[in-house]
């Protein structure tokens, strides 16, 4: 007796494909991605994407309101100087107007607070006070440093459909360099979304009443990034939960659903401090002690070293 045929459900890819159109500016990106991880692995140099920031979720065509969530992109931003220090080129697909390398260090300062005015009229002489953003001078050597050998690609998203298009564009780029690629996926991405068929075009007017949104779930692209788009690069993802007592659990059932090789777990309060790496065979807790804090040691520091040394091993055992 023939069976009843059930149209196979979509592949994470194919939802990307049918439901988020793809922005006019992908496929120049492609481009410099693919020059950017070829120039540097021909220099010996192994090359990082990090995701960073997150992601705006729009409810109406023409976008009054969208949701949002509360990442900053600290932890994006200072991995990526501490891979740059450990001597990676550095991919950085963030969110606009997120933390960015080195200029994150003086976030919280007003700038016209930092500058001094000697003398008047055309002949004035601007200054930076060191007091207002300490350590200026050799931020910026370092900055400098990074930008003249063009180790620090920037790539900016606003939206999701814009990080999980690039997200995408950035892993075929990567494709060719194998084992040399690491994925460092600390963006907050959005798990729900308005399809655009779905979506008012106008503002949703308040005096229709409370409002009911039913939102679809956004496709999870660590599936194809692993099996298909980039399957020899070394992939990290991140796990946040604010229940301490579940993230482990979760992070493990990641690495089983996804086969990458390491989550890096963490907890909403305490994420600045606190930290587990978790592989299918090891887990190692980071943390900053009290005497880390005083010397200004960061997290990311000790979770860029952790991963820096996995991946030489990885790349070792790939052949
Ligand atoms: O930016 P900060 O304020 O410094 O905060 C840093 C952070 C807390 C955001 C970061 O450390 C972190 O934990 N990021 C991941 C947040 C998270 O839990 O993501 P998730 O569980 O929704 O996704 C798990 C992984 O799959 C993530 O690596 C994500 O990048 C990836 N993902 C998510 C959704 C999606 N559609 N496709 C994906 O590939």
């Amino acid at each position: 007796m023939a069976g009843v045929e059930t149209p196979a459900s979509p592949t994470a890819e194919g939802r990307l494909t049918e439901e988020f159109a793809v922005p006019s500016h992908v496929e120049a990106e492609r481009a410099l991605m693919a020059e950017f991880a070829e120039r540097h692995t021909s220099a010996g140099r192994r090359v990082v994407l990090i995701t960073s920031g997150g992601t705006k979720v729009p409810l109406e065509s023409r976008t009054v309101r969208f949701l949002d969530n509360f990442s900053s992109g600290r932890r994006g931003a200072s991995s990526a100087e501490y891979f740059l220090d450990s001597g990676y080129a550095v991919i950085f697909l963030h969110r606009h107007r997120s933390l960015y390398p080195y200029t994150r260090l003086y976030s919280g300062v007003n700038l016209m607070d930092a500058l001094q005015m000697e003398g008047d009229g055309g002949s004035s002489q601007v200054t930076v006070d060191q007091r207002v953003l300490p350590n200026v001078a050799s931020v910026l050597k370092r900055y400098r440093a990074v930008k003249e050998a063009r180790l620090l690609l920037p790539v900016e998203f606003s939206t999701l459909s814009e990080y999980l298009h690039l997200l995408k564009a950035a892993a075929q780029a990567l494709s060719s360099i194998g084992p040399k690629a690491m994925f460092y996926l600390a963006a907050a991405v959005s798990d729900f979304y308005i399809p655009a068929s779905e979506m008012p075009e106008h503002k949703i007017q308040s005096s229709n009443g409370p409002l009911q949104i039913s939102m679809k779930m956004v496709p999870k692209m660590l599936s194809p990034l692993v099996k298909d788009w980039a399957p020899q690069a070394f992939v990290i993802s991140f796990k946040l939960e604010t229940d301490p007592s579940i993230l482990l659990e979760r992070a493990r059932r990641a690495l089983d659903t996804y086969r990458h090789q390491a989550v890096v777990a963490n907890v909403l309060d305490t994420r600045r401090g606190y930290v587990a790496v978790v592989t299918r065979d090891t887990q190692a807790e980071l943390a900053v002690t009290e005497e880390d804090a005083r010397a200004g040691v960061e997290i990311e520091e000790k979770i860029v070293s952790n991963l820096s040394a996995a991946h030489g091993s990885f790349m070792a055992q790939q052949g």
